[in-house]
């Protein structure tokens, strides 16, 4: 069928025609927004999963929730170069831009003037001024350069101006397990203040499986926040994943050819995306068969061996390849730290620097002590396909 109509869309962060299988979240999500705006407290979100499993969508949808009840909202994304003074202030930029007004409350033009010098404690070039003379507005003082201070006031003086214009605060963070252990200790310092003191604040993170560990072990209290394991989708999700986005385009299934990707995919939306553009692409329409199912999977598999997968292959060093190859034995389940070096004739001491090495490239993760699994689904099978050097 025609690919310009072709409603699939297999890449990271990608909206999906049809976000399916996430409503408690998204519910709960409603609620907390709802609670804050009443005054009452709300707990932190926090997102765990797989890659390709549908965190970073899911986070954008419940930024657009907030978005929505004209919330102020500040999304990014952990794991670049920046540090998460810039990330979140140069977030916050366009939002506050949009509030700011000559005739503002008191509260509103305060936070405006500490968003600005919440600016200047990581950028002292780029001056933000907001159009507006804050002279005598109070605020500031959030560049102190002690990250605790200088976030817990911005976020302070935020939620007094969000409880002013009968809004609240969402601040979201994607892949959050790439946070260094100051960043994380002092964004879960503050969001448990938030909690405490009934900010009008709703923080949502997330990351690899690992996240609620590495959260557990930046702080305590973090046992207090709300998780939300985000696995592959049940199988009645997954055929809607695939029904409604061709029943939008005038075209459909067959039961049997949803029940070929279903399998094919393991319920993996990636997977799902993959195997429903191609499948589509090999149909000559409007109803997809079997046939074309199975085209669509096997075509799907190459793309993904030639991109998703290889992308990730060709990311690791050849010793670090080894490791992964070593790793491979085990298929996806995980494998025991000791297990990979008796394999390879070495001590764990040794390799540790390539585990480290290949967590922070966000290949494999820690699910807990002396345990290390792929962080894709079906990477171990690539392995094993690939030829040994
Ligand atoms: N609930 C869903 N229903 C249908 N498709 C989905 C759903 N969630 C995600 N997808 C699709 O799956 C793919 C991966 O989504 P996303 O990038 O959000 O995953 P992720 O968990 O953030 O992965 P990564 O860990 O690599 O960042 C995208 O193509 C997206 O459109
Ligand atoms: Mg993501």
């Amino acid at each position: 069928m025609d690919p310009v109509r072709n409603p699939y869309q297999p890449g990271a962060g990608r909206k999906p025609a049809a976000l399916v299988g996430r409503d408690d979240t998204l519910r709960e999500w409603q609620v907390g927004l709802q609670r804050a705006e009443a005054g009452r407290s709300i707990q932190p979100t926090v997102l765990y999963g797989l890659r390709g499993v549908g965190k970073t969508v899911l986070l954008s949808e419940l930024r657009r929730n907030a978005a929505r009840r004209q919330w102020i909202v500040a999304q990014a994304e952990a794991g670049s170069d920046r540090n998460i003074r810039e990330l979140l202030g140069e977030a916050l930029y366009a939002p506050l831009a949009d509030l700011a007004r000559p005739n503002a409350g008191r509260r509103l033009l305060k936070a405006l003037k500490t968003a600005i010098s919440f600016k200047a404690s990581y950028d002292a070039s780029g001056i933000w001024t907001f159009g507006l003379d804050l002279g005598d507005s109070g605020g500031g003082g959030a560049d102190t350069g002690v990250l605790e201070t200088d976030l817990r006031k911005l976020v302070a003086d935020l939620a007094g101006a969000a409880e002013e214009e009968g809004v609240g605060v969402a601040i979201l963070i994607d892949e959050a397990q790439d946070l260094t252990a100051d960043e994380l200790t002092t964004v879960c310092v503050v969001a448990h203040a938030a909690a405490q003191d009934d900010w009008p604040v709703a923080f949502a993170f997330a990351g690899l499986p690992s996240l609620p560990r590495i959260l557990a072990e930046a702080r305590s209290y973090t046992e207090r926040f709300r998780y939300v394991n985000v696995h592959e989708l049940s199988p009645t999700a997954a055929a809607a994943a695939l029904t409604i986005p061709a029943a939008d385009e005038d075209a459909e299934w067959e039961d049997e050819a949803v029940g070929v990707v279903i399998e094919a995919s393991r319920r993996y939306p990636y997977f799902i995306q993959q195997f429903g553009q191609d499948a589509w692409n090999a149909a000559a329409g409007p109803v997809i068969s079997v046939h074309d199912a199975e085209l669509g999977v096997a075509r799907g598999n190459q793309q993904l061996d030639a991109g998703f997968f290889r992308a990730r292959w060709d990311r690791a060093t050849r010793g670090e390849q080894d490791y992964l190859r070593a790793m491979a034995e085990d298929g996806d389940e995980g494998s025991q730290s000791g297990d990979v070096a008796s394999r390879m004739a070495r001590s764990v001491t040794s390799l540790g620097p390539t585990r480290a090495k290949l967590i922070s490239k966000g290949l494999i993760y820690a699910p807990e002590y002396g345990v290390v699994a792929f962080t894709v689904p079906g990477m171990a099978a690539f392995i094993r396909r690939q030829p040994a050097a």
